[in-house]
């Protein structure tokens, strides 16, 4: 008997101690509890949490590519910004979207302890292999999709799309694609008087060395190799 009253005593008072819990005041903080809470880590991994191989983008340096006012257009219905995408709108509140918005552009990579490009093993890789990790883990798939297919939009830009990067071997050399990525572009608007388009590509020499640029390159031009096209025209 004496041991119900003490399990009953001790659950009540773990019940308190829940409940009594200061609400979280910090706008970061509460991002990142609902990031746990509202199923985002189904479909998308940061750092060394969340799902390995999708289907979302590694978020791990969503915030170094994404503004935090694209974000907030984005968490408050994918439908909207891409009527083709699978994520789903999450119905989140106002504040939830600000606070996910505030947490998630902050993510420059620091939830990597080692980045996965620089371990001991895709240092490894032939220059290529270690491009497409780098691709994938880094984001480029987040603008560009999966293997440079694209298919995702931009605002007010000719085309209404970013661009595809299957076929950029055709256009550039190794060292034209290497500088365009170490000093990103901010698209033209194709209607100078509507707003800016809101996806512009990074600077990615401010978060990679130029020997993962090259090996991304490397990566860029495998998708499509020089022989191939001029044989086949
Ligand atoms: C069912 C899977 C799924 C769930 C659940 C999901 N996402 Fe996504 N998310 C995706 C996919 C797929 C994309 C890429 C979509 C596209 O571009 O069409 C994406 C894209 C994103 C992007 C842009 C990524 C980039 O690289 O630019 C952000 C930010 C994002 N999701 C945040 C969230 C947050 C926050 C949650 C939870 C509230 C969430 N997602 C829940 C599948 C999901
Ligand atoms: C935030 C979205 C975004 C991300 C992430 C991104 N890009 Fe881009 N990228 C763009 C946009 C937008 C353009 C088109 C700019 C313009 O108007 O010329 C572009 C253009 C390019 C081009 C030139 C294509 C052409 O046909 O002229 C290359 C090459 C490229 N990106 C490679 C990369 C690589 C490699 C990465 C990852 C290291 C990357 N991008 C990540 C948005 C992005």
């Amino acid at each position: 008997m004496n041991r119900w009253i003490a399990f009953t005593l001790t659950l009540g008072l773990g019940l308190a101690a829940c409940a009594s819990q200061p609400p979280l005041t910090d706008p970061v903080a509460r991002g990142k509890r609902d990031f746990r809470t509202k199923g985002c880590m189904r479909c998308h991994r940061l750092g060394d949490e969340g799902s390995e191989y999708g289907p979302g983008p590694n978020l791990t340096m969503v915030g170094f590519r994404k503004s935090s006012a694209w974000i907030s257009r984005w968490l408050a219905n994918p439908h909207d910004w891409n009527p083709k995408t699978i994520m789903p709108n999450l119905h989140l509140t106002p504040q939830q979207i600000s606070d996910l918005a505030d947490f998630l552009s902050i993510q420059k990579g620091q939830a990597w302890k080692v980045y996965p490009w620089r371990t001991k093993d895709a240092l490894e890789m032939p220059s290529k292999d270690r491009g497409n990790l780098i691709f994938n883990m880094a984001g480029c798939v987040g603008c560009h999709g999966p293997n440079g297919t694209g298919g995702k939009p931009d605002n007010n830009v000719a085309g209404g799309m970013i661009p595809t990067l299957t076929l950029v071997s055709d256009g550039y050399t190794k060292a034209e694609l290497v500088q365009k990525i170490t000093n990103g572009v901010t698209p033209l608007p194709a209607d100078p008087s509507k707003p800016k388009p809101m996806i512009v590509m990074p600077r990615w020499g401010d978060m990679l060395t130029q020997d993962e640029i090259g090996a991304v390159a490397d990566y860029l031009i495998s998708l499509h190799p020089k022989s191939q096209s001029s044989d086949g025209f």
